[in-house]
């Protein structure tokens, strides 16, 4: 496999896979397993901090909620994005103050805003009037920041639509929140997560600073704008490095939010993807038929497994094999379950060396992002994807 990387990433890349390489060469696995280097989350998180400047980073806890990743990244002086009561336990029981963690998620459970707030939790985010008039009820006097609807994603992972409110009720609620006795700070919203690029950006930055000035002009004192994730992390098309990246969205952030005193970052897939690699193996190799063109390569991991994200072949995964000298061959890649959805690249087909055989290792690289939790706990019998934390 050919990898590109951009040129002072390369050594970044390499000594981090090294290590994992190093972890799971000696090894064997009966099962596929995430192995996730603590350093290397390290790393992308000083590199992170590096270009986002004074931006607070609140990782996205659940891009991987391993425990040991929270407690690194709490020893880091990072703060978090927690999307659910279990996600705000694990950071406090990892020693985060609860002013450092957010109730980022827009769809609350009314009791779990109250035991956030009796956590300590004081910051939460809103996207319509039923959720602020929740977070009255249960968190009187909380700070909240109303997020945005993003239409247009560049993201390969879009997250918009379903997220945030537009521009004119994004006003309203502004207004509902103060009076509702609630503390009304900014806004938020996401640009849609893998944005490859941070030229990708600027449209986003643009509708989103005409917002604030039209909340400025209304007369509100915003004081917090939340930028939310999409830093990316490699998936076969070069990227900027991490410091490179955060540092051209935070310029670009500045031109646009000259005096917003509180910037919040949510990085989730660029802190820890790259630190991550699945090892998996191969199940079986097949034609349809004596005149199919086709192989089809099943592995032990699938789109219910961890996967999940090569829905609509989204994200794209880096394979490596012991064969990766022998000739090549294009194939389609699917999982074991017994679902026929559990396909995960057939319309761009990857890839692998033709003398590849049941049995044999597969690393799928720079999985440390959306994978673990995306593993279904027993569908067809499978267990849930194995988490090794070196
Ligand atoms: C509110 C929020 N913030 C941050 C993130 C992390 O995004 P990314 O992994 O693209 O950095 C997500 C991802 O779903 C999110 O929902």
């Amino acid at each position: 496999m050919t990898v590109h990387f951009a040129p002072d990433a390369a050594l970044f890349a390499v000594a981090s896979t090294s290590r994992l390489d190093a972890y799971v060469a000696t090894r064997r696995f009966d099962k596929p397993t995430l192995v996730m280097d603590l350093d290397r989350v390290e790393t992308q998180y000083r590199a992170l901090h590096a270009g986002l400047g004074r931006a607070d980073i609140h990782y996205a806890v659940k891009a991987n909620p391993a425990r040991q990743i929270i407690a690194r990244l709490v020893d880091l002086g990072s703060h978090f994005d927690a999307a659910s009561r279990a996600e705000i336990a694990l950071c406090l029981e990892e020693g985060a103050d609860p002013s450092e963690v957010s109730f980022g998620n827009t769809i609350k459970r009314a009791s779990d805003i109250a035991w956030a707030r009796d956590q300590g939790i004081t910051l939460f985010a809103a996207d319509a009037a039923e959720e602020l008039e929740k977070i009255a009820e249960n968190a009187p006097g909380a700070s909240v920041y109303i997020r945005l609807v993003v239409e247009t994603s560049p993201g390969d992972w879009p997250l918009s639509r379903k997220f945030g409110c537009d521009r004119d009720m994004a006003l309203r609620l502004l207004d509902m929140a103060k009076a509702l006795g609630l503390n009304p700070v900014g806004f938020s919203f996401h640009v849609g997560s893998q944005t490859r690029h941070a030229e990708m950006w600027v449209p986003t930055l643009d509708v989103m600073a005409g917002i604030w000035q039209a909340a400025i002009d209304a007369g509100h004192d915003l004081t917090m704008l939340n930028i939310g994730g999409g830093f990316p992390a490699f998936h076969g098309e070069p990227i900027d490095t991490p410091t490179l990246y955060a540092a051209k969205v935070m310029e670009m952030v500045e031109a646009r939010f000259p005096d917003v005193p509180r910037i919040m970052a949510e990085p989730g897939r660029g802190m820890v993807a790259e630190a991550g690699v699945i090892v998996a193996e191969v199940l079986l190799v097949s034609r349809k038929s004596d005149r199919d063109m086709h192989r089809w390569v099943y592995l032990d991991i699938g789109r219910f497994s961890g996967l999940a994200e090569t829905e609509g072949e989204a994200i794209r995964y880096q394979f490596d094999t012991a064969r990766d000298g022998d000739p090549m061959g294009a194939c389609i890649l699917a999982g074991p379950s017994c679902d026929s959805a559990d396909v995960l690249y057939e319309k761009r087909p990857v890839l692998l060396p033709q003398t590849l055989r049941a049995g044999d290792r597969v690393l799928i690289r720079n999985t440390g992002a959306y994978t673990s939790t995306y593993s279904s706990v027993c569908f067809n019998g499978f267990p849930p994807l194995d988490v090794v934390v070196i």
